[in-house]
């Protein structure tokens, strides 16, 4: 399966942190943003990922994570020069698609939960449909809203419904068959100008082939689109990670967990962060996976 993280957008909530950077490579705590997502990617299984952004940002991304041999991993990159929609992800990454099932992450959101792993990789092994997650919220109607049957199979989804037939958010986390390429290209923008990636998951409901896991309230999900939102965020990351010493989105501990990469690889790694708390952690993992 392919990956695609979708890191353009203009973040204009968090302005003027962003009007100087991308929005996904402002700090949750202490790692950029699309670590988050790209963890996500990682713990799947997946391992040949697409980073879209936009054509100014390209260049930090690259400088940040390079061509991702150091994590055993392959990055490339494209640029999406206006936000025209989540779904344009699926047009300009065509190529690197090539026919394959695809993941289709968006570079601001952050889950963590116990479990989230397993889904992941039932996710990944999709071969027909697509599978979408869901996460319980208080204001469902600024959000996808998604209905579904006792067998998980989606019934209905509504963009921004003034009245909710469920509290269930589609979330930015999206896993697709071979033929969602095809779909996209076959968009007209919607209302407001975009390509919906609400159209998109409706082609597969209404194929019967869209299913949604609800994540459960062990599960975070959390916004990082605000100011406030964006401190919450950090602070969680925080909490957890001293409380438990262990590091969450860790790209380098993953990548050694997931067979990615070997222990005097994680030390090369480990010695290059320098002095930070994180390049601490990655050191001790290595020690640790020596041992
Ligand atoms: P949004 O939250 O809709 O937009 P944004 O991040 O630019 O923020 P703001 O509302 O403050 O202006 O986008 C959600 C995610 O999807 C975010 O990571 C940006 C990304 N995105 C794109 O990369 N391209 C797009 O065309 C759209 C619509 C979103």
């Amino acid at each position: 399966m392919k990956g695609i993280v979708l890191a353009g957008g203009t973040g204009s909530r968090l302005h003027p942190v962003t009007l100087g950077v991308s929005k996904q490579l402002v700090p949750v705590y202490d790692k950029p943003m699309i670590y988050y997502p790209l963890s996500l990617l990682m713990l799947a299984g997946i391992r040949d990922v697409l980073v879209i952004t936009t054509p100014h940002d390209v260049d930090l991304f690259r400088r940040l994570l390079g061509d991702g041999s150091d994590l055993g991993m392959s990055f490339s990159y494209a640029t999406q020069p206006q936000p025209n929609g989540i779904a344009e992800a699926l047009v300009i990454g065509a190529d690197h698609v090539a026919g394959e099932p695809v993941c289709l992450v968006l570079g601001d959101n952050l889950f963590y939960g116990h479990g989230l792993q397993e889904r992941l990789k039932d996710a990944a092994a999709l071969t027909e449909g697509c599978v979408l997650f869901g996460y319980t919220v208080k204001d469902p109607r600024q959000y996808g809203v998604a209905e579904i049957d006792d067998d998980h199979r989606i019934v209905s989804i509504e963009e921004k419904p003034a009245h909710p037939k469920s509290s269930l958010a589609v979330t930015g986390l999206y896993f697709y068959d071979g033929s969602v390429v095809e779909v996209a290209r076959n968009l007209r923008p919607s209302a407001r100008g975009e390509l919906e990636i609400t159209d998109v998951n409706m082609w597969y409901v209404d194929r019967g082939l869209a299913r949604l896991h609800p994540l459960g309230r062990g599960t975070a999900w959390l916004d990082t689109g605000t100011h406030d939102a964006l401190l919450e965020a950090s602070t969680f990351v925080q909490v957890l990670e001293h409380r438990q010493g262990e590091l969450i989105a860790c790209l380098e501990e993953i990548a050694w967990r997931m067979g990615f990469i070997d222990a005097d690889q994680l030390e090369r790694l480990a010695r290059r962060l320098g002095g930070s708390s994180y390049g601490a952690h990655v050191l001790r993992i290595a020690a640790e996976a020596r041992a």
